[in-house]
């Protein structure tokens, strides 16, 4: 295994060396020794009741009685109503007996737990490994200088972090406002029709444009051609996407590909960097004209900054245009997470990658937004898709957008003066002391050459020597890029290295020059407007701002109201220790290409989770890189793959997969080059044994993966899991275990156990990292040992197996800061407290299960009668009875307070219900409350007592707008009252839908994805 932070994560794992510590033994699991203040508190495995401290000195500030919502108290009732005496007993029934593993594999002996400040102590420890060095490498990464009003008012605010993703979009307006604005942004800086609401990296983006180009075309040319000057790690990335779809790869200086005219014949698209790696700003008309001609599309990797002061993409004839947006404040930390933006001209648009917002109107005629074209999201095209997006990065474009809101185009173009005038005097003083700059164009990055004082070691020494890192290039050549945090100290600074490289004396508190002109040819200066829409142009002051923010804000239902009960969501606490040390910044100012001394407290965090993950699920080793749960699947389909083609087995290609699995399972699946086939479920929801067996014997010489989702995505742990994978092997294939899931498994069965080779996790699920309304997410793979030499590597920092596939994210460990997320809430929990949290998914949802019989339809359970963390409640009957949808439930579900649970998903007429740990007995009953009610105003509108279409449930939700029409208006069979508050809790805890029902339809046939004009403004549209 090659990782730069050092060897066989297996090695970790099994290293552990006993510490004696007050009498108690605790294993010690990693290089970095645990200060001794640090010791892990006493074990606190779930008991009959809240620890009780016979001990004066005990830690108060344990983490799971915090996470873990009900109190044993609370646990004994539930068990009680479910006829158990024990929650020894209850698991039982609940996990299949053949496959669970003994308690100590997630033990507190196996994962000591920490009070959350011991962990806070241990994060600042680490925190102080990492060194905060000044770096001016650029390739797509830049110092942010994040507002602090929306530091502490986005990225640090549970109310926008800890939404989901805006599908039910009457409670959500105030997110899509902001991802509109993000959408609005982006195609206004790159001159292109429309954009989306961002995808998980610049390099991702490479490769989501390059299968655009690639469908656009039907697939029928194969050749998609690279410039050399595009960032390394976006060539990685597109290797990889390339392989599955078969596409062929040229890398190549483009102007001279295009000029010779071999590739014209096949060429289905072109990726050219604008500004390049080097700082280079070409002109790329000619070129594009030539392309177009063709049939082939032209696709451009640019800098957001750089197009307030150049010419737009659009403006010179690009396709397609994408990026990444981070440095409009959005923290470095190590790689990420930063939302990519992705642009395109109108005739693709309905062709683009990801979730795109859009303008519609709700039932009274009101402007509202919502997600437009949700058809082509993955579980409705499944292996038709040619992208596997589901989860993005909503949050960070939230800042992104936010920050344009902020500084408005001239707060930008301000912004941009002062980076490029900068590289411009940074220029003029460096040709003073006889360096050659090798771009003659530039907006904010140099190319040194370094010749004149013997090679550029020289200038990286006397860098490193002065806290300073440039990007390394070659023997002579070195890369310097400025950024909005450079100062004319900074700017000093650097240019004394490059003195001191030249052995010329430092040359102390004098100013540099500003030489006239500009660095940016004439004819690429850009002289249209942008940013003209009155949200960009209003809310400049803090005040102003903050309550933008907060009048956003107050729109959406987020954790900070209620539970999110979305079933394959785990919508869980997430809690603020563990997001602390984000803002810190020892975390959030480090490249991802630093040189990895400087970067160990992260490699120690790395190390141990990666260790912990494989330790959870059973498995050989770990890779954190792939940026969402479809990401991971993915890389894991990549690796097994390459596991086939090193044996000489790389005509196995076909992937089973069950009908009811997630639609990114056989969208990935696709992307990874195999062609699927799908298994049936029998009448109960498991898995049809006999139809994966005939399918596995049909295609046993091409059968190469398994996908399936345990437990499965109908809510139960089916018996014959061990059995499939049995099959599967014996024809040859490998099995991917989908780990969405794996909050009800954790201490109690694992992957590896059911017999998997490889699963992904969800770690913004079962590890606590928020959703943040449609993402940050990390998807990690663990890897049985035979596949871990190709997990996957980098082509700049090593890491990844000894045989590695190429990259799946622009940066090494994907998005590096949130892993400390899911590092802390591992730490803290320990072994027994993450056992214990899947103990009580199971019985939060078993509960519910439970309350809700005899008002619904329990769709699966086991044997046992019990289902997993999750329960399907089946919806067809009123759909039969009075045409009631299950829209109609999860609209009245606003009403009462809630975010509805998963609708329609894995089948159509059922609700997927989805508790999670964290949630309090109180607030299951007051859902349960909700939805018994609900069933009884169902029941007036079955039996007449209320009309089939003027009804409570066919009106929901009731915004105040609604309910405060005149009583003419009002011309409805129910009070008001019953509208907005049918239980009384509603008295104390209303949450208020801000507009009424929105109508899908309209969107999509008048697909507007741009926030308000100044004109709409001015009518009030
Ligand atoms: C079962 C299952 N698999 C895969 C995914 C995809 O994960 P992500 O959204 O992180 O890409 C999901 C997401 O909800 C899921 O529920």
């Amino acid at each position: 295994m090659r990782s730069a932070f050092n060897g066989s994560r297996r090695a970790l794992a099994t290293s552990s060396r006993l510490v004696v510590k007050y009498g108690k033994q605790f294993p010690q699991r990693s290089g970095v020794p645990l200060s001794p203040s640090l010791a892990p508190s006493s074990s606190r495995s779930f008991s009959a009741s809240r620890p009780v401290l016979t001990e004066p000195y005990n830690a108060l500030d344990t983490f799971q009685d915090r996470h873990i919502g009900p109190n044993s108290s609370e646990a004994e009732v539930m068990l009680k109503a479910l006829g158990y005496q024990s929650m020894d007993a209850f698991v039982e029934d609940a996990v299949p007996q053949h496959i669970r593993i003994p308690a100590s594999v997630v033990s507190n002996d196996a994962i000591p737990s920490l009070t959350e400040s011991e962990m806070i102590k241990r994060a600042r420890e680490l925190a102080n490994l990492n060194k905060t060095y000044r770096s001016y490498i650029g390739m797509g990464y830049h110092n942010a200088v994040v507002p602090k009003v929306i530091q502490r008012n986005v990225f640090e605010n549970p109310a926008w972090y800890t939404q989901y993703t805006p599908y039910q979009p009457e409670i959500a307006q105030g997110r899509l406002e902001s991802l509109v604005n993000f959408q609005s942004m982006a195609t206004s800086l790159t001159g292109l029709d429309i954009s989306n609401a961002s995808l998980l990296d610049e390099a991702t983006a490479a490769a989501e444009a390059m299968v655009m180009a690639f469908a656009a075309c039907s697939s029928k040319k194969r050749t998609f051609l690279v410039d050399t000057a595009v960032s390394p790690q976006t060539h990685a990335v597109l290797r990889t996407r390339a392989k599955g779809f078969g596409i062929n790869l040229v890398v190549a200086d483009v102007h001279s590909a295009i000029k010779q005219g071999e590739v014209l014949p096949d060429l289905c698209g072109v990726l050219v960097q604008y500004p390049d790696l080097n700082g280079q700003i070409s002109d790329y008309r000619a070129l594009t004209d030539e392309v177009h001609a063709s049939g082939g599309l032209v696709a451009c990797a640019t800098d957001l900054l750089a197009l307030t002061m150049i010419k737009p993409p659009g403006e010179w004839g690009a396709d397609i245009a994408f990026g990444n947006s981070a440095r409009f404040g959005v923290p470095l930390g190590y790689g990420g997470p930063h939302a990519a933006f992705f642009s395109v001209k109108d005739k693709l648009k309905r062709k683009m990658p990801g979730r795109l917002v859009g303008r519609s109107k709700d039932s009274s005629g009101k402007l509202a937004y919502r997600l437009a074209l949700q058809t082509r999201e993955q579980h409705i095209r499944r292996e038709k898709a040619t992208s596997n997006i589901c989860t993005s990065q909503a949050l960070l474009a939230n800042m992104a957008a936010m920050y344009a809101v902020y500084h408005g185009s001239e707060g930008l173009q301000r912004i941009a003066r002062r980076v490029h005038n900068s590289a411009r005097a940074l220029k003029d003083r460096l040709e003073f002391m006889g360096y050659k700059i090798v771009n003659s164009t530039f907006f904010d990055t140099l190319t040194i050459d370094t010749s004149n004082v013997g090679g550029a070691d020289k200038v990286h020494e006397a860098a490193l020597q002065n806290g300073i890192n440039f990007r390394p290039i070659d023997g002579t050549l070195v890369g310097v890029t400025l950024d909005e945090s450079v100062l004319s100290r900074d700017l000093l600074d650097i240019s004394n290295v490059f003195a001191a490289a030249a052995g010329a004396s430092l040359s102390g508190g004098e100013s540099l020059k500003l030489p006239s002109g500009s660095a940016i040819p004439t004819e690429f200066q850009r002289t249209s407007q942008f940013l003209t829409q009155p949200v960009f142009n209003t809310h400049h002051s803090e005040t102003e701002m903050l309550r933008y923010l907060y009048s956003l804000q107050a729109k959406d239902l987020s954790l900070c109201h209620s539970m999110i009960p979305l079933g394959s969501c785990t919508m869980k606490l997430n809690s603020t220790t563990s997001m602390v040390p984000l803002s810190w910044k020892e975390f959030a100012t480090i490249h991802p290409f630093v040189p990895i001394d400087q970067a160990q407290g992260y490699g120690q965090i790395i190390k141990e989770l990666e260790s912990d993950l494989a330790a959870i699920t059973g498995f050989h080793a770990c890779s954190l890189q792939p940026n969402s749960g479809a990401s991971g699947e993915y890389a894991g389909l990549s690796v097994i793959r390459a596991y086939h083609e090193s044996r000489g087995e790389g005509h196995r290609d076909v992937c089973l997969i069950p009908l009811s699995a997630h639609g990114t399972n056989p969208a990935s699946a696709v992307m990874a080059g195999m062609k699927v086939v799908p298994v049936k479920a029998l009448g109960d929801g498991s898995l049809d044994l006999q139809d994966l067996s005939d399918k596995a014997k049909l295609y046993k010489d091409r059968l190469a993966a398994f996908m399936i989702t345990y437990p499965s995505t109908f809510g139960v742990f089916e018996d014959g899991v061990q059995e499939a994978c049995r099959i599967i092997h014996d024809y040859g294939g490998q099995v991917y275990l989908d780990g969405a899931n794996l909050n009800a498994q954790i201490g109690l069965t694992n992957p590896a156990i059911c017999g998997g080779d490889v699963c992904h996790l969800n770690l913004h699920k079962t590890f606590s990292i928020p959703h943040g309304g449609g993402g940050p997410g990390v998807g990690p793979i663990c890897v049985a040992e035979h596949l871990a030499p190709f997990l996957p590597g980098h082509p700049l920092v090593r890491t990844g197996g000894s045989n590695a596939i190429d990259a799946m994210s622009a940066a090494p460990w994907g998005s590096a800061s949130i892993l400390l997320i899911s590092w802390a809430y591992i730490k803290m929990l320990g072994g027994d407290g993450l056992a214990a949290a899947s103990k009580l998914a199971l019985l939060n949802a078993n509960y519910i299960a439970d309350r809700l019989k005899g008002h619904y339809t329990l769709r699966y359970k086991n044997i046992k009668n019990r289902v997993a963390h999750e329960l399907l409640i089946d919806l067809s009957e009123f759909d039969k009875a009075a045409s009631l949808k299950v829209t109609d439930f999860a609209k009245r579900l606003q009403d009462y307070g809630f975010h509805p649970p998963t609708c329609s998903w894995p089948i159509p007429t059922a609700m997927l219900i989805e508790p999670t740990e964290s949630e309090t007995l109180e607030e299951l009953d007051r859902f349960c409350d909700a939805m018994i009610q609900i069933r009884k105003e169902a029941d007036d509108i079955i039996s007449g007592r209320q009309p089939k279409e003027n009804n409570v449930l066919k009106n929901a939700p009731h915004p105040v707008s609604v309910l405060t029409r005149s009583d003419a208006e009002w011309n409805r069979p129910y009070s008001r009252q019953t509208a907005a508050y049918p239980l009384p809790y509603l008295y104390e805890r209303k949450f208020w839908p801000t507009v009424s029902r929105i109508d899908d339809a309209y969107g999509d046939l008048n697909l507007m994805c741009e926030c308000p004009s100044v004109e709409e403004f001015a009518k009030g549209e």
